[in-house]
């Protein structure tokens, strides 16, 4: 059975381990001897670009675009950050170029049994369209946005929350040698994920959300509420996709990818300014941008890499295609592909924000 691998989307540590952990679990040679089928793992060049534009008579083509992978291969990939594969942001599907056809046609030609794709919502509802058209298709989640549906968990979260709280350790001293306001940005598109665990981690004071609109003029009541107090300096954490009331989300151009997303950025600045022109305080921003995806995956996302690699090789042998991995309630399971890829999973806020003191509840009652 030939099954061919991609990394689809933003990149982030904890996608290596789990391309090392199908093809390692595919390849076992203990389970092997239980099995009534073998494998062929093929590693797919920057994601659905590769398998798209994979001329598959011509050698030199499928050189650029392909990888025969084995366990001596990804051995050691689980420890590196980032995609040894490559990624790219290519919509097969995208209506204004539509190239399904072509990939449909090159997954036959290459006698390619199953494709498993690890990405977010929109790598996965690539599969999931590819599946709808009759190939076999698994998926693994995949975000630091921390924003599939179907799913507790997707790699590279865990990994990005842990930057955020050490750059914002790090940023703690020289606010307070200034006696400084610091606005710090973080990714997450149009879920909050990423700030409410990383503001919440690293003790933020104000931590501000797509989710909830926020009031430029409670913001800055907060801050003269401590005014007062020994601490002279405040951390407050933005999400990139975070709205002020009134105000449409901060973009950095008009430019939006194959998927319709537009780059998000600038909203940081924003709020550091009208801070300074409210009160007076003096206040900075920083925005962590890739900084978030870059790096050596955590523990946990080597772990769940692992976890969900295998979990993966499980699905193909049970027949479970056109569904995606997923960590339900600490249990390994699997949901189909169209409940991960049909919308957002954002902040429920009733569950998890303070909206008036613009922080994480600090109590359920
Ligand atoms: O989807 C993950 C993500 O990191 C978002 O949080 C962010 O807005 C986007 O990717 C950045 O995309 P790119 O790396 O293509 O600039």
């Amino acid at each position: 059975m030939k099954i061919a691998i991609l990394t689809g989307g933003g990149d982030c540590p904890g996608l290596n381990g789990a391309v090392k952990w199908v093809t390692k679990t595919a390849l076992d040679p203990y389970l092997a001897k239980k099995r009534s089928s073998d494998f062929e793992i093929i590693g797919v060049l920057q994601g659905w670009k590769g398998l798209t534009e994979v001329d598959p008579d011509d050698p030199e083509s499928c050189a650029r675009n392909l990888r025969h992978l084995d366990e001596e291969t990804v051995r050691a990939w689980d420890r590196y950050g980032g995609t040894n594969l490559g990624t790219s942001r290519t919509n097969p599907f995208n209506p204004k170029n539509d190239r399904s056809r072509k990939l449909i046609q090159n997954i036959e030609k290459l006698g390619i049994d199953v494709v498993v794709a690890i990405g977010g919502e929109d790598t996965l509802g690539v599969a999931n369209n590819l599946y709808k058209c009759g190939i076999k298709t698994v998926g693994i989640p995949k975000t630091i946005d921390g924003d599939l549906l179907g799913t507790d968990y997707s790699l590279g979260f865990d990994s990005a929350v842990n930057i955020i709280t050490e750059e914002i350790d790090r940023l703690r001293t020289t606010a307070g040698s200034h006696g400084r306001i610091f606005v710090v940005e973080t990714m997450g598109r149009h879920a909050g994920w990423l700030s409410l665990y990383g503001g919440e981690s690293s003790g933020a004071y104000i931590i501000l959300i797509p989710e909830h609109p926020f009031s430029i003029e409670r913001v800055c009541e907060l801050l003269q509420e401590r005014g007062g107090r020994e601490i002279q300096y405040s951390i407050i954490v933005v999400s990139e996709g975070a709205k002020q009331e009134g105000l449409q989300e901060f973009v950095k151009d008009k430019k939006v990818d194959d998927f319709g997303h537009t780059s998000l950025g600038g909203i940081a600045a924003h709020i550091a300014d009208e801070i300074a022109k409210r009160t007076g305080f003096e206040a900075r921003y920083v925005i962590l941008s890739h900084l978030q995806r870059g790096g050596v995956p955590s523990a946990r996302d080597r772990l769940m890499a692992r976890r969900f690699g295998i979990a993966a090789v499980d699905m193909i042998l049970n027949g479970d295609f056109g569904r995606m991995v997923s960590l339900t309630h600490g249990e390994i399971t699997s949901v189909p592909l169209a409940k991960a890829v049909d919308k957002l999973r954002l902040v429920d806020i009733e569950k998890f924000y303070d909206t008036e003191r613009y922080n994480g509840k600090r109590s359920i009652l």
